[in-house]
């Protein structure tokens, strides 16, 4: 996975960059070529010689080469490389990630790279556990940096506790999980809906529901992440799309939402109905607004809007995946599994309403995902970033 691949090799000043020249060397023989990149502080923990040596170029660490005055470029840098990972990542780097603060080669080539990024912090455990590390990690996170674990064991400080750096060849499993990855959703088209529709009964009043969009945007975050082009059927929502791999078209009801992914659905290779769709629009459009005054309570008719998953189901190809999320408030493992019969889905993920961390608005989701042969995972709890990484590593395409 790691053959020919173009990795910068990150290291900071913290007694783990002794075993970056392991995890260099691991890289190295994986077929990478890694260019090190070091802060100056990390070579008071680890000479430039030794990792030039096994890296088989020049380390850089200066904006500028004392001797020729030629200048590093970290742009030229952050494009060369398929993959950064940063081993160890002490505190103080990882707080000038998440803030910005480019003052030396490591943070501006971090600022510049157009690949993933990987960290891998390392520090004391009260250090590690500091609300301020906490928080600069989560940042990072949220900005799309993938976070290798720090474990638990004996510390340089001689204090036992949550700090060491993840091993090399957890890094490099990372790394090569990633690549695994990517390669299997590079190109692939993927369509995904997300948010709710809004039915409109007159110019100020529609039929809607409380979705936000945050897990169909999460789904398509990770799917481009991975390499897809997404195209991104979203009702009205206030998130904007940031991975360039995504297109969004903007719908607002059921039925501009079914057109949208009847016509994109022929070219995809997977879709994802995360969209709470509204089941019934109003009869009839009032092009005034009802007025209350002198007035009857008005009845409002309704019709059921086209089931966009069923139509998808239907006219669904062998080398095609569907998946559909259930909602539910009861008897929620009977519904889904109704639900991916009656729809034709592949697997349906169901979240509950009766779980306060799960489901609308909030930032975190609890899944259990079913699959047409009949197994079932509950997948780990977690931001809906990670729960929509977990579904994603189920499909295979
Ligand atoms: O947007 P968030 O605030 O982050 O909340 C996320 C979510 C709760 C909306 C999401 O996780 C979710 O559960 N989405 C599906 C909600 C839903 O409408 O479930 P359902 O059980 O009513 O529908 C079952 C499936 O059929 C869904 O895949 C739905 O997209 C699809 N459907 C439903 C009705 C319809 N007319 N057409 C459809 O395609």
């Amino acid at each position: 996975m790691l053959k020919n691949k173009h990795i910068i090799l990150g290291i900071t000043g913290g007694i783990a960059a002794y075993k970056s020249a392991m995890l260099l060397r691991l890289l190295v023989k994986a077929g990478a070529e890694v260019q090190v990149v070091m802060t100056p502080s990390a070579k008071e923990f680890i000479t430039p010689v030794t990792l030039s040596a096994l890296s088989g170029k020049p380390v850089v660490s200066e904006f500028f080469s004392a001797n020729t005055g030629e200048w590093h470029s970290h742009v030229d840098l952050g494009l060369w490389a398929d993959a950064m990972v940063i081993a160890p990542a002490t505190a103080c780097t990882l707080a000038k990630m998440a803030t910005g603060v480019a003052d030396n080669m490591l943070v501006t080539t971090y600022l510049s790279a157009k690949a993933p990024v990987f960290v891998a912090p390392a520090m004391d455990l009260d250090m590690m556990a500091h609300p301020t590390t906490t928080r600069n990690l989560q940042t990072l996170q949220r900005d799309g940096v993938a976070i290798i674990e720090a474990e638990a064991g004996e510390l340089a400080s001689h204090l036992v506790g949550k700090g060491r750096m993840a091993e090399p060849e957890t890094i490099v499993a990372a790394l090569e999980s990633y690549f695994a990855k990517s390669e299997q959703w590079a190109g692939k088209d993927v369509l995904i809906t997300a948010g709710p529709t809004y039915e409109r009964i007159d110019p100020v009043r529609f039929i809607g529901n409380f979705s936000t969009g945050k897990m169909g945007y999460a789904l398509a975050e990770e799917a481009a992440k991975r390499g897809a082009n997404v195209m991104l059927v979203s009702g009205p929502v206030s998130l904007k799309a940031k991975h360039p791999n995504i297109t969004v078209v903007s719908v607002e009801s059921a039925r501009e939402m079914h057109d949208a992914c009847v016509q994109a659905w022929p070219a995809a290779d997977l879709a994802i109905m995360c969209a709470a769709v509204a089941d019934y629009a109003p009869a009839e459009y009032h092009h005034k607004k009802i007025k209350r005054e002198g007035h009857e309570v008005p009845v409002i008719e309704l019709v059921k809007n086209p089931d966009i998953a069923a139509a998808l189901g239907q006219s669904k190809r062998e080398d095609q995946v569907l998946v559909g999320f259930a909602l539910e408030t009861d008897n929620e493992q009977a519904n889904a599994l109704d639900k991916m019969r009656r729809k034709g889905l592949d697997f349906i993920a169901l979240n509950s309403l009766k779980d306060a961390d799960a489901g609308f608005g909030v930032d975190t989701n609890r899944v259990t995902l079913f699959a047409a042969d009949g197994t079932s995972t509950e997948l780990p709890f977690g931001t809906k970033a990670e729960v929509a990484s977990s579904i994603l590593n189920h499909i295979n395409l």
